[in-house]
């Protein structure tokens, strides 16, 4: 695999295996007629014909021969001669070119599984058009949905999805209260389509008794103990575990934390063009779409500024996947990796989306979407910036996502009182940031 991608099967310019048979095959019929050409001339092999080598006869020649019969035939075996020469030449030439053909052929045979997924993904070849007139696609098509992953799954969420969509989160009894305000808000704004994963019986009850669309887990499924003792961590690799079942029935997840107060119906903010549009950990302009960081080392002199590419993380507790296979690689590399190392998840979501390919790594290929971060705003945008800010704070967004601060029930509550209740000071007798 490695180094393949750069190889020199992409550098000649991706012809199909067909197309190296076809000259192979015309340079063999090439040999043949060459070999026709030798038996008429040479019914005895080239080397039959008496006589010195080529160019000694030629210096005989020119020191003339008086005989008219010995010139003339000997006039023949001239003509003979050069056109012996003219065809061994091309002869070599062939015979060079077979050999860089079987090369190609033999690089090709080496690439075919990489050119043929090439293929699959890229579909149809087309010309370019003309300038400022091209767009690639990064809309990848969905999986064909496969009901026997979860059966049960699959008729759950027949009933509780829209348009082949819903919000998921994961919850246990830890985040109860929490969660009561999450289900609060999103019934108020009129959402449907949204279901809780419980990690445990309490939770299924306390859902089942708010009429929330709930969903438990097969208690015989090895990862849910994961679920119900786990840490912080374990859970979050549960999540992409999980997330898989739906994506691979069809659905795309607007996942949920349950730290997230909706004031607006997020599926009329969406723009669904990208495997994974996600909301941001960044707080302005710069941040969250991605700038470009200037580091200052002096000691270069002429060359002293180098250029960086920095973005904040996208954050892995609110995001939208469309179901996809590259939706579903970066699900079990992430759930992968977090199976294997002793990682925060959030930034595995993050490297397996955002590192490229590179000598021995083949990078995840999905395209990404950065939400507005005044429309789907974190707590930090919210407590620093926009509560300070006359016009901003006028602005009600999607939904606000209490991801900076540790006192999380207390702000999901001042948020629902500042933004659903009208009451100008909720949000005032919070610091910016926690107090330790
Ligand atoms: C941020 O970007 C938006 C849209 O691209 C623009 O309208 C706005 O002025 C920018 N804000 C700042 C502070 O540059």
């Amino acid at each position: 695999m490695i180094g393949r991608r750069d190889g020199p099967l992409m550098r000649s310019g991706g012809y199909s295996l067909s197309f190296w048979k076809s000259r192979i095959a015309a340079a063999i019929a090439v040999g043949v007629a060459i070999g026709c050409v030798f038996a008429f001339f040479f019914p005895d092999g080239p080397f039959s014909v008496a006589g010195p080598p080529l160019q000694n006869r030629r210096l005989v020649n020119t020191q003339g021969e008086s005989s008219s019969s010995s010139c003339e035939s000997s006039e023949r075996v001239n003509m003979l001669k050069s056109e012996y020469v003219a065809v061994s030449q091309k002869n070599a030439e062939l015979k060079k070119e077979v050999r860089e053909l079987m090369e190609k052929f033999k690089l090709a045979e080496q690439g075919k599984d990489q050119a043929q997924k090439q293929v699959l993904s890229l579909g149809q070849q087309q010309k370019a058009g003309p300038f400022g007139t091209v767009k690639g696609s990064r809309i990848n098509p969905t999986v064909v949905p496969d009901d026997s992953v979860n059966l049960r799954l699959a008729k759950i969420l027949e009933k509780v999805a829209v348009n082949r969509e819903l919000i998921v989160a994961l919850a246990n009894s830890n985040v109860k209260e929490m969660l009561e305000v999450w289900f609060t808000n999103i019934k108020r704004v009129g959402v449907l389509n949204y279901l809780v994963v419980a990690l445990d019986e309490d939770i299924a009850k306390f859902c089942e008794a708010n009429s929330v669309p709930v969903y438990k887990r097969d208690p015989d499924k090895d990862v849910d103990s994961v679920g119900r003792t786990g840490g912080n961590h374990a859970v979050s690799g549960l999540k992409f575990r999980i997330l898989r079942e739906f994506l691979q029935l069809g659905y795309s997840v607007l996942l949920s934390d349950v730290d997230i107060v909706y004031l607006q119906n997020p599926f009329n903010h969406l723009y669904r063009d990208s495997d994974v549009e996600s909301m941001t950990d960044g707080h302005d302009n710069r941040t969250a779409y991605g700038f470009n960081d200037v580091l200052d080392e002096p000691g270069m002199g002429w060359a002293r500024y180098a250029h960086t590419m920095r973005i904040w993380v996208y954050n892995s507790g609110f995001f939208y996947i469309r179901p996809t296979i590259p939706s579903i690689e970066l699900l079990d590399r992430v759930a992968g990796r977090l199976s294997r190392e002793n990682a925060w998840d959030q930034a595995v979501f993050n490297e397996e989306l955002f590192f490229p390919s590179h000598s021995g790594y083949d990078g995840l290929h999905a395209a990404r979407r950065t939400m507005d971060f005044y429309l789907f705003m974190n707590s930090k945008v919210l407590f620093k910036t926009v509560r300070k800010d006359a016009a901003l704070s006028k602005i009600k967004p999607v939904i606000v996502h209490v991801n900076y601060h540790p006192d999380k029930l207390p702000r999901m509550k001042a948020v629902v009182e500042y933004y659903v209740n009208g009451k100008e000071d909720a949000l005032k007798p919070f610091p910016d940031g926690s107090d330790w």
